[in-house]
């Protein structure tokens, strides 16, 4: 008997056979940890994306956009602590040579590795004589850098080492003097951005959850050290509200997570991550760190330049302390389609939705003609999608199949109306058909009402 499909296999091949995201370079047999997004996929992502943008920045007084090189100086990454930490421990199979996350291991043997040392790893590993899921004896374990490298120019020595940058963070630090002269900005405030972060990983899974080529989108917010926990409960609450309130997510699959001393980043003085309830298990989505000075005095002392802030009314000089809200982009994307991935019965047939927010949907609004092959349809039809595409982003015009096969794809892409135009659309004047996506309904609406109706 075939294996029962799990839930994320059944999402992967959606989003594959549907064209939200592809194995990256799947024709030359894939590229681990790299994966691209075609048509409704990179839609979904630009919706997600835009909703954060507007809420954090667009909306706000106090946040500053930024749009950083992905290549930094390689002193950047010596000052920010990843040359020498931003690393994961790593075990090697002997025999096989293949690598393996040794506190994923671990786990899976029922071991919590949070908090441990190597060499408490290594001592649990010899203990409970772990081998790689291969069978295989393993190395020791050791700290794995995690930057990916590269030589900047046509010089390949020390002095043209660069890293793709694996937070988008730190072009964020390194602009701080820059926002500072230009804009005059009084505290708090914050800069934000949204771009591409890179990570060697040595165990890339769970299709965009883990991956090499990541999305970030990240404000660094500076205040006086003294109001570090009214913000940081702020922002707490404002990602809370954004995963429910933008993307959808069902706030009991959100859960709030203290993390302990052992396990924050070494720039963190605290951190809480909001974990989600993936297929797989409950993970983390995003998170929210506060850095203290951290970083400003890092860049301060290793370049030179004096990242303080001047107090216009107290007349005091001083490095500002930093909250993080961070987010990782295809984390969230995935959060929304596994909370949106639905099965259910119509007319006696097994049918797959996704039940997605219209905010995040990559089509709001899909409009049919009854029949492919009636001028006097395709032409209403027509008329009715150009005036829907004035007032709403993301309407399509769909005239393949017939229209029992134009439902299923449009539910399978989470598009929450279809609209059709009918004989009595045209002949009668009697307004157009409108079919809920969640309940299979429709409704006759007037085509002058339509618009308001649709209320995107
Ligand atoms: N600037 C802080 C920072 O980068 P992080 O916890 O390492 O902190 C932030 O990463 C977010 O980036 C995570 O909460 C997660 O959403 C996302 N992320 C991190 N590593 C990832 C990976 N390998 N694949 C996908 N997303 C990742």
């Amino acid at each position: 008997m075939a294996k029962e499909e799990t839930k994320m296999e059944k999402i992967i091949s959606l989003c594959k056979r549907r064209g939200f995201v592809f194995q990256g370079s799947e024709i030359y047999g894939g590229l681990a940890g790299t994966w691209d997004y075609g048509p409704y996929g990179v839609t979904l992502k630009n919706n997600i994306t835009s909703l954060w943008w507007n809420r954090f920045v667009d909306t706000r007084d106090d946040m500053y956009g930024v749009d950083a090189a992905i290549l930094m100086h390689q002193n950047v990454w010596k000052a920010s602590g990843h040359v020498g930490g931003f690393s994961d421990p790593l075990v090697t199979d002997v025999k096989t040579n293949k690598r393996f996350r040794a506190d994923h291991l671990l786990e899976e043997m029922g071991v919590d590795p949070k908090g441990m040392t190597l060499e408490q790893m290594n001592a649990v590993f010899k203990e409970k004589k772990i081998k790689s899921p291969d069978g295989n004896d393993v190395s020791d374990v050791k700290q794995f850098n995690m930057m990916f490298k590269t030589n900047v120019g046509a010089l390949q020595d020390d002095s043209s080492i660069s890293y793709l940058r694996p937070e988008t963070a730190q072009g964020l630090f390194v602009n701080f003097k820059n926002i500072i002269d230009t804009f005059h900005p009084k505290l708090p405030f914050g800069l934000a951005q949204i771009g591409k972060a890179f990570r060697n990983e040595i165990a890339p899974r769970d299709f965009i959850f883990r991956v090499r080529e990541l999305e970030q989108m990240e404000i660094e917010y500076f205040v006086k050290p003294e109001d570090y926990k009214k913000t940081f409960d702020k922002f707490l609450q404002e990602q809370k509200d954004f995963l429910i309130n933008d993307l959808g997510l069902d706030a009991s699959h959100i859960h709030e997570v203290e993390i302990p001393d052992a396990d924050r980043a070494h720039y963190s003085k605290r951190s809480v991550d909001h974990e989600f309830d993936f297929p797989f298990g409950q993970k983390e989505l995003l998170g929210l760190a506060y850095r203290t000075d951290f970083d400003l005095k890092q860049h301060t002392e290793h370049s030179g330049t004096d990242l303080s802030y001047y107090d216009e009314e107290t007349k005091e000089r001083f490095i500002p302390h930093c909250i993080e809200p961070t987010f990782g982009v295809g984390r969230l994307m995935l959060a929304v389609l596994s909370d949106a991935y639905t099965e259910d019965i119509i007319d006696g047939e097994t049918r797959v939705y996704l039940k997605l927010s219209p905010k995040v949907a990559p089509v709001k609004v899909a409009v049919f003609p009854l029949l492919k092959n009636k001028p006097m349809l395709i032409e209403k039809a027509q008329e009715v999608y150009k005036m829907l595409k004035k007032d709403i982003k993301g309407v399509a015009f769909d005239d393949n199949g017939n229209i029992g096969k134009r439902y299923r794809r449009q539910d399978e892409i989470g598009t929450p109306y279809c609209v059709t135009i009918d004989f009595d659309t045209v002949e009668k004047d009697a307004g157009v058909t409108v079919r809920n996506r969640d309940t299979g309904k429709q409704e006759r609406v007037k085509i002058e009402e339509l618009t308001s109706y649709l209320k995107i």
